[in-house]
């Protein structure tokens, strides 16, 4: 890691961390227990069941015994939120209350985006003026009104420091620009969008969020990084509008609610996870305050790690009708084995947990939590409740979907009590269960793709399946694969995190001629120690071909088909779930990337077709 530092004195670094809590700054990601004289827990930088990370309060270091990282404070906020050093100094000195010397606070990230801490600046700027505008400002009587009959309350505005947007162009933006922000850094930060016609040298903007009530989103440390508005209009304006995503602003790493929950989470042992701004901003008046949700998205497996990092387990809060369950159901592969134990709590067709604990009141809810059933229960239940008992066929048909996800569950004695009560259920022998549980593991347990990108992987082995993408990478790594084959590596084509991590690797060591330094790359690959079993393990595959150029290709085209049929599959229950939330304008943004997908599609198949003569089970 690169600890460049920019003429901060090193006495001034030694009193940042003398004044820094090293456990304390840790706790905010991770769960950290007593153990001797150090700390424990899970390590956020690779995913484990056991903690090995551990942080000594004496030394003010931590060490990961899993995947032997270490260091101080600023090594960890540099690595937990990918930071430069100077970043991480800045940071920490803006909360030790330290002052930085002038020259070395003014440099920033050498890139197009703009300096953490002006992010940081406009943000809580703006949020305090958003803020103000609601609770005082004559425009803001509206807002006051709809919060208040929607019941909530003062307190609450002040706790998620809830605000408003005004009626107008030049909100917000005027106001910053009077506080020293320029045009452009509003257009970076997502506040304000760059108007088409830009009158001479000076940039002309308006206001991203007009007339709305706006939410603050912030990290698990309480720093605003995003908003969210609602309309309070029934018209066709969409009912939400959220921040775009920056270079500090991920959707599928953000949970709403977060700072305010964690605490009691941590005590609690447990997160309600739940689906918008106002369920958590209700749970919450109800006393209920460990709850977080997603952005109007799918929860991630980074959602899920950081859960898991701080919890052991955690509620799925879902309306009880079809898309609250198919949702549930969704989140099955994500929760599997990740350590986190998940219950699914559904309510009455078309109750949130907005509207019933308002309307129920808060007996109800505990009541429906205590029969919660866990996330696998619920998933076989459900599957059960469709068989046709009387018809054979669709039993077995019922029985592979549930085998299909008992396979994937690593505990042995979870997996023989399912196999009890479906063979029960089902009538079929537990025997037979568990034989044709075998012969559908070799047929190949091809897992739905992982969709989210991890900058740390895990300790990493080399994955059974996708042997179109090992391949590709066993010759890329044993320098058997010619530029041009190179060119065509696209790292989004591939389903597996630890090869797309491969192929952007390699495109970083590329030469003007498009020609790779194989020694360099594969050194830098296995100095990750996530990563050096992996490549090792490849450089040594023995593969043999006999005609490596039609083997390349083939495993080319697979590799576009699968991403184009993934694609689809994607954009399709996109698209389902923005017609059922009336949201009309993505509805027609994804019916189109839809086409475009389909005719992509049709158009390769044709061109292969006229290549090969022949299709091959497209
Ligand atoms: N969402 C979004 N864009 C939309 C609709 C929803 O981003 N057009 C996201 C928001 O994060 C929202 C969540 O999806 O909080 C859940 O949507 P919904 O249940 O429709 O909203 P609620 O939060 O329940 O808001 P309300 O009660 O005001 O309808
Ligand atoms: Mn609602």
């Amino acid at each position: 890691m690169n600890r460049e530092n920019r003429g901060v004195p090193s006495e001034t670094l030694q009193r940042i961390r003398d004044r820094t809590d090293l456990v304390d700054l840790i706790s905010s990601y991770v769960t950290l227990t007593k153990a001797g004289q150090n700390f424990k827990g899970l390590c956020p930088f690779h995913s484990e069941k056991s903690p090995s990370f551990s942080v000594s309060p004496a030394r003010q270091m931590f060490y990961c015994f899993g995947c032997s990282v270490g260091g101080d404070a600023f090594t960890f906020l540099m690595k937990q939120e990918g930071l430069e050093f100077m970043e991480a100094v800045r940071e920490l000195s803006q909360r030790a209350g330290i002052p930085l010397p002038e020259r070395s606070d003014r440099s920033g990230k050498p890139t197009s985006a703009l300096p953490r801490q002006r992010y940081f600046q406009i943000y809580d700027a703006a949020a305090a003026w958003y803020h103000r505008n609601l609770v005082e400002a004559p425009e803001g009587a509206r807002a006051r009104d709809y919060l208040l009959q929607r019941g909530i309350t003062q307190e609450s505005w002040k706790t998620f420091q809830l605000g408003y947007a005004p009626d107008e162009w030049h909100g917000v933006g005027k106001w910053l620009e009077r506080q020293g922000m320029q045009p452009e850094e509003l257009v970076k930060a997502g506040l304000a969008v760059r108007k088409e016609q830009t009158e001479g040298t000076r940039v002309s903007i308006y206001d991203r969020f007009r007339h709305r009530v706006i939410f603050p989103i912030c990290d698990v440390r309480g720093q605003v990084l995003a908003f969210g508005g609602r309309t309070m209009d029934t018209d066709t304006t969409a009912k939400y509008l959220n921040s775009p995503e920056t270079d500090l602003f991920f959707k599928g790493r953000s949970l709403y609610g977060l700072p305010q929950a964690r605490i009691s989470a941590t005590t609690a042992g447990c997160f309600y996870l739940v689906e918008g701004y106002f369920d958590v901003i209700a749970l919450h008046q109800y006393g209920m305050t460990n709850v977080v949700a997603p952005l109007g998205t799918a929860l991630t497996s980074d959602h899920v790690q950081m859960l898991h990092r701080l919890v052991p387990s955690a509620f799925l809060l879902f309306d009880g009708d079809a898309a609250g369950v198919g949702a549930a159901l969704r989140t099955l592969d994500l929760f599997m084995n990740s350590g986190v134990e998940v219950r699914v709590v559904l309510f009455p067709q078309g109750e949130d947990p907005d509207s019933f604990i308002r309307t129920q009141g808060v007996q109800a809810f505990r009541a429906l939590e205590a029969k919660a059933p866990t996330l696998l229960d619920f998933a076989i239940t459900c599957i059960l409740d469709k068989t046709k008992q009387n018809s054979i066929q669709d039993r077995i048909k019922r029985a592979d979907e549930i085998l299909a996800i008992l396979q994937k569950t690593k505990n042995p004695i979870e997996k023989d009590e399912y196999l009890k009560i479906l063979s029960e259920r089902l009538g079929i022998r537990p025997e037979m269960l568990r034989k044709r549980m075998s012969t559908l593991r070799a047929t190949g347990s091809s897992g739905k793709p992982s969709t989210t990108k991890s900058e740390q992987p895990a300790v990493q082995v080399v994955p059974k399946g996708k042997v179109e993408e090992r391949d590709l990478m066993v010759l890329l790594l044993q320098g058997r694969l010619e530029t041009v084959y190179l060119d065509q590596l696209e790292e989004e084509k591939f389903a597996v995190g630890l090869y797309q991590h491969i192929v952007r690797r390699m495109h970083a060591h590329r030469d003007a001629a498009g020609r790779i330094d194989l020694d360099a790359l594969r050194g830098e690959l296995m100095d990750d120690p996530a990563l050096g079993a992996a490549v090792s393990h490849l450089c040594v595959w023995d593969l043999y071909l006999e005609d490596a150029v039609e083997y390349v290709q083939g495993c080319l085209r697979t590799l576009e088909r699968n991403w184009l049929n993934r694609a689809l599959e994607e954009v399709t229950a996109r698209l389902k779930t923005a017609d059922r939330d009336g949201r009309h304008e993505e509805v027609d943004r994804l019916n189109a990337e839809q086409n475009a997908l389909t005719g992509k599609k049709a158009s390769l198949m044709r061109s292969w077709m006229n290549e090969s003569g022949m299709m091959k089970n497209f």
